[in-house]
């Protein structure tokens, strides 16, 4: 029988551990959402996202989970009578292509293989050769630990095409990887809060820009909870169309306080330097999944080459350390096993993990 009040650390590629006092955020007292409290805590809040994401444009907090601004970006940007190029390296990415075809838009798969990247000569052979009004592109794939290209694919669509819709997931990436919205010239990115930004689940931000605002006016059949025009209606006001999950937000302003602070290239500073720790035990102990030059910094898929029994390893650890960290996601649930080095994961915390799991394959 699983003891919840002695929930285990968690190192899984999120929801990622949580500190105390963003906990505490969460148990205070809550405001009317219509009020001008909240009003405060909405725009002090996003203000800061606007700093820490490098943008003036649009940013909406959404009460849903990453997934809701997935299926956001195409309903509400993409026309029915129009093509997306959904760019898949994994199990994330590959959803978002389903996702928008679920949408009834018209979906073209651009495929690599998973642990490969999705460079931005690839897209431009693919966008050269056919009418396309937008481009999906996962920046850090959580099932392969791998990290996209995306400055460079960025470059390249300004310069050729510069017309052609931009979506980004950010999900494992906001925070911990850099992002610079305006300058890369994206449409739309969004990330949920359980990964870098190290809260609980059950909020995602949203950057919208100006363009893919306004395109969105003319695009029928958007739907209800996730209309951007709803959401820059209220947005204007400092407010959410529907009640928003204000806890979440209280913690977010917590966290996005603390960032600022610690300075966005300092807080990317240190997620490369746990990655670097965690890479350099998974090449000395195993193998990296994906080639080592797209590793990601926020997570690592580890190639299990030992043939460890992942599920038995994790089972053992979290046994004796009430501790979890991530098998392999789908069909590479045995092939590898994933470590989060996110958020408010410290050096101290991996360094303790990997002990732990290197305990467990000596014996
Ligand atoms: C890259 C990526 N995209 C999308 C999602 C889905 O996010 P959510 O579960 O918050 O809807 C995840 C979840 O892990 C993810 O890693």
């Amino acid at each position: 029988m699983v003891d919840w009040k002695k929930p285990p650390r968690l190192f899984i590629p999120g929801p990622v551990k949580v500190d105390e006092e963003v906990l505490q955020q969460l148990a205070r007292p809550t405001l009317s959402h219509r009020g001008a409290e909240y009003a405060q805590l909405h725009g002090e809040t996003v203000d800061m996202l606007k700093k820490i994401l490098f943008t003036d444009q649009n940013v909406f907090l959404s009460t849903s989970s990453a997934s809701g601004i997935w299926e956001a970006a195409i309903r509400n940007c993409v026309d029915t009578d129009e093509v997306v190029l959904c760019t898949c390296c994994g199990a994330f990415s590959d959803k978002w292509a389903e996702v928008a075809a679920s949408c009834a838009r018209n979906v073209e798969a651009l495929k690599v293989d998973w642990g490969s990247a999705t460079t931005s000569e690839m897209i431009d052979e693919k966008l050269a050769a056919g009418k396309y009004a937008a481009v999906t592109i996962v920046y850090n794939e959580t099932s392969t630990g791998l990290t996209n290209p995306v400055y460079q694919i960025s470059e390249m669509m300004k310069d050729k095409y510069p017309d052609v819709l931009v979506f980004v997931d950010a999900v494992s990436a906001m925070v911990g990887l850099p992002l610079h919205f305006d300058d890369l010239g994206w449409d739309v990115t969004f990330a949920s809060v359980q990964k870098a930004f190290a809260i609980p689940p059950g909020l995602a931000v949203a950057v919208v820009s100006d363009r893919a605002l306004e395109k969105s006016k003319s695009v029928p059949g958007r739907g209800y909870y996730f209309d951007f025009q709803q959401f820059a209606k209220n947005a204007a006001k400092s407010q959410t169309p529907t009640t928003p999950n204000i806890p979440h937000i209280m913690a977010l302003h917590h966290q996005c306080t603390k960032l600022l602070a610690e300075g966005m290239e300092n807080v990317w500073q240190r997620h490369r330097e746990m990655a670097e720790y965690v890479r350099t035990w998974a090449l000395e102990k195993f193998d990296l999944f994906c080639e080592q030059k797209y590793a990601s910094d926020t997570l690592t898929t580890v190639k299990n080459t030992r043939g460890i029994n992942v599920a038995e390893t994790i089972a053992a650890i979290q046994a004796k350390h009430n501790t979890i960290f991530g098998n392999g996601y789908g069909k590479l649930k045995e092939q590898t096993f994933r470590i989060a080095h996110m958020g408010d994961i410290t050096l101290g915390d991996l360094e303790q993990l990997l002990g732990w799991i290197d305990d467990e394959i000596r014996q």
